[in-house]
């Protein structure tokens, strides 16, 4: 029997890590909607202690939540608390970071050339997401915290210092996640040593018959309102790798604040829709912020191309001779049949780029990935230069024409 590839180690991690997801923010996301949609309950028999409720029908049933401002008289046998969904979404996305990027650092996690050894490199991404709960926590303790404002500011620098500082360590894929991580790590520390802490005080309060302290939920509140901002953020950073565009740009730092700010933008929209205060220019505004980053974002084009797909003859698609000794030279070390990279057992992905037709075939992506972009060679581990990622684009320009 031979052991099956470590492929599907990551599949199942990274299967469990999306459901975990899925679960927790889903849960997140109702209950913020069930907050903003309670109405007043006068008729109500526990009238006095509650905040609101709300019906609603799903699924053919109909169903009746209440709120209380702080809690009931006297707590029920069954008491459901929502925190595994949080942890086992933290629990499996540190074995992914852990599978991929720290166990992988020196094909993922720094880029060719970087001046830390591997191990450097995983003790600062470790270090990255622990710091940045601390220094969170403790603006969330300050003085600070009493003005709603300064602290976002406050947060939005700190997630501007992580993304820059690890854009001069890490590659641009490697920093999209690991400011993920930290800001995921916030979340579920949020939860943890926050907000399920202070639920358990009022919980304890109550069956000493005392009158719980409205701080306790108070200060869960405030967390629980940062965790719905970082969530839309947190999401993207997470598909990030997919979108070479965003994080091989040269300001990918700047860009991937950009997106966060957005996507917490569209969830303060959705926030004020649910309490009717949303205007409609609001989200219209937040698209048209996106198509703006999008054509920031996006490099000018060497001349030589544009010059080549207007068809002018003085700057002619290079032979295909000169692309394939490129694509040998620069990218058949990993996509090979047989990579001779180390750390490589197969081509990633399938990838293969060594026989004139296989490169023909893929003239899309490798334009996508190493001509409009720095995404290849991963870390740039073959050294590959600027005048060759050229080449390449004439060639793909004039329409990638065959041997
Ligand atoms: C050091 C090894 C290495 C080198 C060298 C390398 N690649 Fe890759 N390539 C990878 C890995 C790893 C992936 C898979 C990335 C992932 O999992 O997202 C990949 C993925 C790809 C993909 C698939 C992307 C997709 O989204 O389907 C293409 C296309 C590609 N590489 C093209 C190139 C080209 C062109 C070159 C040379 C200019 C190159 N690669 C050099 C490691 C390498």
């Amino acid at each position: 029997m031979t052991l099956p590839d470590i492929e599907w180690l990551h599949l199942a991690v990274r299967w469990f890590h999306l459901i975990a997801g899925v679960a927790w923010i889903g849960s997140s996301f109702y209950f913020v909607w069930q907050d903003d949609s309670l109405v007043p309950a006068p008729d109500d028999p526990d009238a006095d202690r509650l905040g609101g409720h709300v019906w609603m029908v799903h699924g053919g049933g109909f169903y009746h939540v209440r709120k209380y401002k702080v809690a009931p008289a006297r707590l029920p046998d069954h008491l459901h608390w929502f925190k595994w969904e949080a942890y086992a979404t933290w629990a499996s996305g540190m074995a992914l970071i852990t599978l991929v990027y720290w166990l992988g650092a020196a094909a993922y996690l720094l880029p060719a050339g970087s001046p830390l050894a591997a191990w450097q490199g995983v003790a600062i991404g470790v270090a990255s997401v622990v710091g940045s709960w601390i220094v969170y926590d403790l603006l969330c303790r300050s003085p600070l915290a009493r003005h709603e404002g300064a602290l976002a500011g406050a947060v939005l620098v700190l997630v501007a210092a992580l993304a820059y500082g690890l854009s001069l360590l890490f590659t641009g894929r490697a920093m999209f996640i690991h400011v993920g991580a930290a800001l995921g790590t916030i979340m579920v520390a949020n939860v943890a040593m926050v907000i399920i802490p202070n639920q358990r005080r009022m919980v304890a309060a109550l069956l000493k018959g005392e009158a719980p302290d409205p701080v306790w939920g108070q200060r869960g509140k405030q967390r629980s309102v940062h965790n719905t901002y970082f969530t839309l953020p947190v999401l993207f950073m997470m598909i990030s790798n997919h979108y070479p565009i965003t994080y091989s740009t040269r300001w990918n730092w700047l860009l991937l604040l950009a997106i966060g700010l957005i996507g917490a933008g569209v969830r303060r929209i959705f926030v004020l829709r649910h309490t009717g205060a949303a205007k409609a220019w609001m989200m219209p505004l937040a698209a048209l912020a996106f198509v703006l980053l999008a054509v920031a974002a996006t490099p000018a084009r060497p001349p030589r191309q544009d010059a080549a797909e207007a068809g002018q003859s003085d700057f002619p698609a290079a032979p295909f001779p000169v692309v394939q000794a490129i694509i040998r030279a620069r990218c058949t070390a990993c996509h090979a049949e047989h990579p001779t990279m180390a750390g490589f057992e197969e081509p990633p992905q399938g990838v293969i780029l060594q026989t004139p037709e296989q490169i023909v075939q893929r003239a899309e992506l490798i334009e996508k990935m190493a001509v409009t972009t720095d995404a290849m060679p991963l870390g740039n581990a073959t050294g590959m230069m600027p005048e060759e990622r050229a080449i390449l684009g004439r060639w793909i320009a004039a329409g990638a024409p065959p041997p």
